[in-house]
């Protein structure tokens, strides 16, 4: 049984959660965030025990953390957990920046400890299966990949709109796309972004294109537009379309050049982190470090596509 600990009991956490019972093997021990109401809420409905402080969540029986602070904290509550001993698995963006990754990948491959960010798609069945049956029909050359969230009806004060939090479309979602891009087209090369900023100092929309070794991307991400969430994958002998919202994929369409389409559909359960976590829980059995599916070296790729991406647009957050 692996026992987790929970630090900052927001949103995801509860989503989290929700999928947790799915997962074979794993509980709730222990959670802490930094309001004591917010962590007692959090206990009533879902067990385990309440801590005071992060300090008292690590040293607790625990195998295992869920970071799902914003990225603000990211690296803090990292390097606190493998200082600790425990295996981590972060929410995304893994960090701020490249820098403070390395700083986190660094300790984790000093300790032997698991690290992994949580970036949810490529553990969906739909996604998976979506791999699976490409093996035996496939798109030819894939080349391009064009995909966008904008989401308009998020809420002013969501911390997606604080700077202090390092918020912001990119840091929200355009990491998502920032997976999508070198998933299929591999390590990137070049990358060319515009955008504006809200009134409170993060980006609100911004559009970047990046050239990879496997072809081009062109990205859309903001919290201004109402915007449609699919994603397009382009190869020489049909493209894929993930319908919205791709980065919750529950079904595709693939157009064949030759005039077939295939619809491949495949909801998922559990709010959807059920998946990368039963991962994660496999990866802490076998003794691996690293997972074989988000790589430290992709989770590397997608913070450095978002450094400059934002480098480019104008924005650094604290400390940079
Ligand atoms: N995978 C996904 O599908 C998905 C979806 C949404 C968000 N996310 C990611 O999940 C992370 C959290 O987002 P969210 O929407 O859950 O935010 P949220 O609702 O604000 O939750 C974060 C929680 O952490 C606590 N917290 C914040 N800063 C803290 C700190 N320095 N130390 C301790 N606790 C702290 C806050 O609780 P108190 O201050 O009340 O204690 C807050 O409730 C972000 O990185 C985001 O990108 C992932």
């Amino acid at each position: 049984m692996i026992k987790f600990g929970i630090i900052g009991c927001g949103r995801i956490a509860h989503r989290f959660m929700q999928g947790l019972p799915e997962v074979p093997g794993a509980v709730l021990a222990a959670s802490w965030s930094r309001r004591a109401e917010t962590v007692d809420a959090f206990i009533s409905q879902y067990g385990g025990k309440a801590c005071t402080s992060v300090d008292e969540l690590l040293a607790g029986d625990i195998d295992a953390v869920y970071i799902a602070t914003l990225p603000d904290s990211h690296m803090e509550y990292c390097i606190k957990a493998l200082q600790a001993g425990k295996h981590v698995l972060c929410e995304k963006p893994a960090a701020l920046n490249l820098q403070q990754l390395d700083e986190v990948l660094k300790l984790s491959k000093a300790t032997g400890l698991l690290f992994m960010e949580g970036m949810k798609p490529p553990f969906y069945p739909l996604y998976t299966q979506l791999k699976e049956y490409l093996k035996h029909d496939p798109i030819g050359e894939v080349g391009y990949v064009r995909a966008g969230s904008s989401v308009a009806d998020v809420s002013k004060d969501h911390p997606n709109f604080s700077y202090e939090l390092a918020g912001g479309s990119l840091m929200g979602i355009g990491i998502y796309e920032a997976f999508l891009a070198i998933d299929w087209l591999g390590e990137t090369k070049e990358v060319q972004a515009m955008g504006h900023f809200g009134p409170t100092g993060v980006d609100t929309f911004a559009i970047f294109q990046t050239k990879h070794a496997g072809g081009y991307a062109q990205v859309y991400t903001g919290f201004d537009l109402h915007g449609k969430g699919d994603a397009l994958i382009a190869g020489t002998l049909g493209h894929i379309t993930i319908h919205k919202n791709w980065w919750n994929p529950a079904r595709a369409t693939i157009d064949y050049l030759d005039g077939r389409s295939v619809e491949i559909s495949k909801p998922f359960i559990a709010g959807g982190l059920n998946y990368e976590t039963a991962h994660f829980c496999d990866l802490i059995r076998t003794g691996a470090t690293e997972s074989p599916i988000v790589t430290h070296a992709l989770s590397r790729g997608m913070i450095a596509m978002i450094d400059e991406t934002r480098r480019q647009i104008g924005l650094k957050f604290i400390g940079e």
